[in-house]
Parts: C-alpha cells; sequence; structure tokens
C-alpha cells in the first residue's frame, strides 16, 4: 500500500491551530458537513484565546482548546480526543508548537502542516522578513507531511508568488496567505484521493530499478514523482512505473506525468500536449484531474 487512502467514504478531519486561523476558515469552507471528500469535525488549539476556535464554533464544529501545559499533556489529550472522534487526517494549520517524535509517528502520513515558504527554504519563524533579506524573487507556501523536524517532511504540494520591488513582510505575507487558502485544500484532496503521501517501502517495491533515480530527486521533484506511480498503479499499470520514472514509458507515462503536473498547477500548454495524446490515456488523464476536482 502506497497510502492509507482513499478510504472510500468521506475522510473525517481534525485541524490544529494556535492562533487567528484564516488557514482553519478555509478548511472549514472547502471540507464542510455533507461534503464528498470528508469534513472538519474537530478543532484544536493549545491556545484558549485563539481566534480559530471561535471561528470553529461560528460553524458549529467541535473546538477544543488544550492549554499548553507541557507536551506530555497536551499531546496525551489531543490523541485521546482525535480518537475519540475517529479522526482519519490531522491538518496543522498555524500551529505553533513541536509535536514530539511519538505523535509525530503515530500519525505519519495523515498529519499535514502549512508552512508560508517554499521549503526546504526558510524553515521556521520570521520566514517574510527573511524572504526579504535573502533578496528572494520568489516566495510561496509548502504542504508537507510531519515528520520528526522542523517543517521538515515530504512535500505534498508547493505554491508560488513572486516578491515584488516595494514589498513588505506585511505585503509578502498577505500574498502568500491568499495563496495558502487556496493550496491547502488542494493538498488535502491530494492526500484523500492517494495521490501524495511518504515514500515508504512500499514505494520502493513498486519503483524497483528507478528506486535509485527517484532517491536522488530533490525534495521539490519527488511528489510530481509519486503522483506519476500513483496514477499509473491507480490506471492498473503498475509495471509501467519504473520505465515512467526513467522517462521510457511510451503515452502512458507522457499521460502521467502531464496529468500529475496539472495536478500541481494548470498550464495551457501541458493541456493542449494532453488533448493530443491517444484517447484511452486522455481519458484517464481527465478522470485523474477531476479526482482533484480541477476543471477540464
Ligand atoms: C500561515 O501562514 C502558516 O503557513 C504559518 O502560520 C500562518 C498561520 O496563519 N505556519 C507556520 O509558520 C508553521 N511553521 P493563520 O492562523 O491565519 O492560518
Amino acid at each position: 500500500m502506497l497510502s492509507p487512502f482513499p478510504l472510500g467514504r468521506p475522510a473525517r478531519m481534525a485541524v490544529m491551530a494556535s492562533g487567528r486561523g484564516t488557514n482553519l476558515e478555509a478548511l472549514l469552507e472547502a471540507f464542510p458537513p455533507g461534503n464528498p471528500w470528508g469534513e472538519v469535525v474537530l478543532v484544536l488549539s493549545d491556545n484558549p484565546e485563539a481566534y480559530a476556535l471561535k471561528r470553529a464554533e461560528r460553524r458549529g464544529v467541535e473546538a477544543v482548546a488544550i492549554p499548553w501545559r507541557g507536551r506530555r499533556s497536551f499531546e496525551a489529550e489531543a490523541q485521546a480526543l482525535l480518537r475519540a472522534r475517529g479522526v482519519d487526517l490531522v491538518l496543522l494549520a498555524g500551529f505553533m508548537r513541536l509535536l514530539s517524535p511519538g505523535f509525530v509517528e503515530a500519525w505519519y502520513g495523515r498529519l499535514l502542516n502549512i508552512h508560508p515558504s517554499l521549503l526546504p527554504d526558510y524553515p521556521g519563524l520570521r520566514v517574510h522578513e527573511r524572504v526579504l533579506e535573502g533578496g528572494e524573487k520568489e516566495t510561496g507556501s509548502t504542504v508537507h507531511f510531519v515528520d520528526q523536524g522542523m517543517d521538515t517532511g515530504p512535500i505534498v504540494l508547493q505554491g508560488r508568488v513572486p516578491v515584488l520591488p516595494g514589498d513588505t513582510p506585511e505585503t509578502l505575507e498577505r500574498r502568500v496567505l491568499f495563496l495558502e487558502h487556496r493550496l491547502y485544500p488542494k493538498a488535502v484532496r491530494l492526500v484523500l484521493s492517494g495521490l501524495a503521501f511518504p515514500p515508504g517501502e512500499g514505494l520502493k517495491a513498486l519503483l524497483g530499478e528507478a528506486w535509485p533515480r527517484f532517491q536522488g530527486l530533490s525534495p521539490r521533484e519527488k511528489p510530481l514523482y509519486l503522483r506519476v506511480a500513483a496514477l499509473l498503479s491507480a490506471w492498473g499499470l503498475r509495471d509501467r512505473v519504473p520505465a515512467a520514472l526513467l522517462g521510457q514509458g511510451g503515452d502512458w507515462a507522457r499521460g502521467a506525468f502531464l496529468t500529475a503536473h496539472l495536478l500541481a498547477e494548470d498550464h495551457p500548454a501541458l493541456r493542449q500536449e494532453l488533448a493530443q495524446l491517444p484517447e484511452e490515456v486522455r481519458l484517464r488523464a481527465e478522470e485523474g484531474l477531476r479526482r482533484v476536482e480541477l476543471p477540464l
């Protein structure tokens, strides 16, 4: 199994937030009760004053403050609630505490975070200030699986915005937040549809002779290749995965790479290429795009 998803039923999601919760709002909006992808059933905060809790209450979603009295007690309470509510996927959205290796291990592959930079660049705090100090021309946001590091962990999806002359940390923050509110729900749909997952043992077997090539890719390149492997598997073409990842898979591999690209970022030139592939490939690709609700 590459991924515990898709579940075959709507997912039950929890969001953990420490502050104002604009990303939480976007997730509540994207995954309301009755949504076929799933719904946000629980919001947890380490900060009883967090505006995020009010946003959840306003929408009738269970909101629980677990005031921070140390990591061990917070995590024990959080874990008990997550289990009691039958949560499938946990989303950190401006949650400003580091979780313990034990907690992360228990949720690995089902625990996501959003960070306002193009990781692996600029992990940590004061991101927008540091991006400006670094003279970057471009920044963005990253949704990633949480592992034991800070803002490390396999990337699910990234989005980019330009840094413009005259930008301040505030203008940059606003631009990146706008992006994040669209990026996070889309990343969640990729995970829930089984098209994004952390590399594991199942993947090594699937990739076969392409495994060393995959391991040599940068953290930003890997998600594209993972989507290709997942798409070909979903299309019943597991045996083509190694050749596809080595650039030799023919029309099906092309279709999978084009689809995998378009799933992350729309591009007219790639859509045009897709339209020219044999019909059976094109139809599969279109179905793949529909899976994360991209318009055709
Ligand atoms: C977001 O920009 C999120 O990426 C960032 O905090 C902000 C929360 O805003 N998270 C981190 O920096 C985690 N390392 P919000 O409370 O309005 O969603």
